[in-house]
Order: C-alpha cells, then sequence, then structure tokens
C-alpha cells in the first residue's frame, strides 16, 4: 500500500530571538495533528523543531501536493501564531507564512515541504534531516556523498541494486527549472550545478535500478519569492534506507564533516554545518552556528516509529568540535568576505540600504588624485 511521507516546516515565530521554538507551538501543533490523526486524515505525525523552525513530519495517503495534507500544515502553522507566538510576543510571530491569502498549497508561499509517495517496504527506514540557518544548497554536498560518492557509500561498490547509481533531479531556483542527471557517468555535471549552492538544490533523488525515489528536499528560497530578506530557508530532506538503498550509516557520514553553509547570522554569513541531538537544537553563538537534526524512524503500515535522535551519539563528537573550531576561525573574519556572503547573496538582506546611503558621496576615479576633503 502506498504512503506519502510529508515534511511541512515553517518559522512562525522564536522564543528569544531567532534561537528556537517554543514548546507551547510544539504543543498547539500536537493538538491539531492529532485531531488530523483522529478524523483520519492522517496517519500519523510527529512534532519537532530544528532550532527557530517548526517542523510537521507526517504520513498519510493522499500522495504529494494534497491540499487538504496542505491545509492541515497552512492552519496548523497559523493556529500556532494566533495561539501561540502572538500573545507571547514571541520574535518574528507568523515569520515565514508570506501571504494572507492561501490556495491550497503551501509551496510558494513561505513554508518549506519536502514530500513523497511510494510503497512501504517489508521494512522502511526513512532518515530525516532539519537545519537551522541555512539554506537548500546546504544538501548538496551531503547528498551528493550519499549517493554518488563510493568513497562514502561502501554500497555503490557492493550493492548491485544500488550500483546502477542514481537519478540526480537538480532545481534551478533563481530561473525555477530543473535537469535531471544520472550518476555515474554525469556526475561531474552534477557537481558543476550542485558546487554552486545559492543557484542549484537537489531537489529529489531516484534509483536507476527501477526509477525508485531514494530521497526528497526542499527547495524553497524565501528571499526569491518574497523579494526581500525575511530569514532563511532553513531546509528539509529525507532519505530512505536500506535494502536497495544507502544504509543508514551512509546516510549519515556526509555530517561527520561539518562542510560551511551559507545562512548564518542575519543569513548573511557562513558557518559549519553542525549535526546536533534534539536538545540542542537551539541556535545561540552568532545565531548559530547552523545546525542539522537527523531523526531515524522505521514506517510501520503508514505509523512512525520512533524517532531515534541520530546524531545524539559519541561517533559525531569529533564533527561538533571541529564544527566550533571551524565556528571560531570564520568569526575571526568579522564582516569580511567569504564569511560574510557575496553582494550578490546579500541583495536581499538590508545591506544594500546601507549602500544607497552612500551613492551621493562617491567621485569619479580621475579626482583620486585629489586630498580629501576635511569637513
Ligand atoms: P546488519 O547485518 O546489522 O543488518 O547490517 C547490514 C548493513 O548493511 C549495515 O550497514
Ligand atoms: P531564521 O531564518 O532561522 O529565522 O534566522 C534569521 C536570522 O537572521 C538569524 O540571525
Ligand atoms: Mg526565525
Ligand atoms: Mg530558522
Amino acid at each position: 500500500m502506498k504512503v506519502t511521507f510529508s515534511v511541512i516546516k515553517a518559522d512562525v515565530g522564536s522564543l528569544a530571538g531567532h534561537h528556537r521554538v517554543h514548546p507551547k507551538q510544539i504543543e498547539v501543533a500536537q493538538r491539531e495533528l492529532q485531531a488530523a490523526k483522529d478524523s483520519g486524515l492522517i496517519v500519523d505525525y510527529f512534532v519537532t523543531n530544528a532550532g527557530d523552525d517548526l517542523q510537521l513530519i507526517m504520513t498519510h495517503r493522499r500522495g504529494v501536493n494534497n491540499s487538504e495534507i496542505h491545509t492541515l500544515a497552512w492552519n496548523t502553522f497559523k493556529r500556532v501564531t494566533e495561539e501561540v507566538s502572538k500573545p507571547l510576543k514571541l520574535y518574528a510571530a507568523g515569520q515565514d507564512l508570506l501571504s494572507e491569502a492561501f490556495s491550497g498549497n503551501v509551496r510558494g508561499l513561505g513554508p518549506g515541504v519536502a514530500e513523497a509517495e511510494f510503497e512501504e517496504r517489508p521494512s522502511e527506514p526513512i532518515v530525516v534531516f532539519m537545519a537551522d540557518k541555512t539554506e537548500p544548497g546546504a544538501w548538496n554536498l551531503p547528498l551528493y556523498r550519499i549517493f554518488a560518492d563510493p568513497f562514502n557509500t561502501a554500497g555503490l561498490v557492493i550493492d548491485p541494486k544500488i550500483k546502477e547509481g542514481f537519478i540526480f533531479r537538480v532545481l534551478d531556483m533563481v530561473e525555477d527549472r530543473f535537469v535531471d542527471l544520472k550518476t555515474p557517468e554525469e556526475s561531474y555535471d552534477v557537481l558543476a550545478l550542485l558546487g554552486t549552492t545559492s543557484r542549484y538544490a537537489v531537489h529529489s533523488v531516484w534509483r536507476r535500478h527501477d526509477g525508485e525515489i531514494a530521497a526528497v528536499a526542499s527547495t524553497t528560497r524565501l528571499n526569491l519569492i518574497a523579494g526581500r530578506y525575511v530569514g532563511k530557508d532553513d531546509p528539509v530532506m529525507f532519505v530512505r534506507a536500506q535494502a536497495g538503498f544507502p544504509a543508514v550509516g551512509e546516510i549519515l557520514e556526509p555530517f561527520s564533516f561539518p562542510h560551511l553553509v551559507a545562512g548564518w547570522m542575519r543569513g548573511s554569513h557562513v558557518g559549519p554545518l553542525t549535526p546536533v541531538p534534539l536538545r540542542q537544537s537551539q541556535c545561540t553563538r552568532f545565531d548559530g552556528p547552523p545546525r542539522v537534526i537527523g531523526l531515524g524512524f522505521q514506517l510501520a503500515n503508514g505509523a512512525l516509529v520512533g524517532p531515534s535522535d541520530l546524531f545524539d551519539d559519541v561517533a559525531f563528537e569529533y564533527a561538533r568540535a571541529k564544527a566550533m573550531e571551524v565556528a571560531d576561525y570564520m568569526r575571526r573574519h568579522g564582516p569580511f568576505m567569504p564569511a560574510r556572503l557575496d553582494p550578490g547573496e546579500m541583495e536581499y538582506t538590508t545591506l544594500p540600504e546601507v549602500l544607497k546611503a552612500l551613492e551621493g558621496r562617491f567621485r569619479p576615479g580621475s579626482e583620486i588624485g585629489e586630498a580629501p576633503r576635511r569637513r
């Protein structure tokens, strides 16, 4: 029987700045999703937070882009905003809900979505990753490693079902178009795109052997939608594991390297993506550093068994220590590039306002020999 796995998230206001979701926000979201479960709209749910982003993990039978499921998510975010964020005056209440008008699909309205419909296998392990203070391109490096790098994923060498490789569906977030590329033979082309993390992001990955969906990521770019700075597009993704897909350990392996991602402090800085357990899913230093949580589930006839808090382990302590060292190093750059993002990326921040005020004071280069005006 087919199941749809939907992860829909939004930042609808946060406790103490952009630091973390308030427990009452989680309670209200749980109440809404429990009612939807009782009514049969969804099979199961799990509510959690990645820093200041409220995460709705749902299973149901209605397929992707279903208007009832998207309405449920939208209404849940609205209720949390009205019942908790606004009365408690949480910071940036309703931040990611960019529109008052809702048309039955949250895509393009602010929330991030990763969804897939598939036949539940006899055993269906799934890993959900949720990050704060970064953007969809943050998944490019780990997804490449998981599905295309045999030095990461032993299965690419030794498992006949995986050996045929994968199809990467890569989205151009600026032009809103996508391309399907096959690994291993087009892996250099995949990298040619994925290296530009601000523009290209992996939308999904498919197994070539039988066309099964293997991974899906959210690819919302809030600032491109809104045309102004509204916070970062803190992304989610999920990956199916084992028995013809990468093993859970292969899926987690790339996160042992805290790679640099964009989105730290005011969405304007670069920092290490730090793998953390749920209890550390809160952004503190310089509003970060960017963080990722990883939750492991099993599906049992659509029900969510788990989760296991996958980064809550000694195996990721070295990555965390390395990330703190890198965070220190990056912060020593202060407002300088490349610790601060390039001007193209800064277009959607408040920097252009500051630069505009200086505009009238620029003089032609031909006058550079003149002494400065002292008053
Ligand atoms: P088990 O033998 O524990 O099932 O592990 C198989 C595997 O592929 C682990 O990566
Ligand atoms: P969020 O996108 O997580 O709301 O963070 C915004 C920000 O500017 C933090 O410094
Ligand atoms: Mg926020
Ligand atoms: Mg956030």
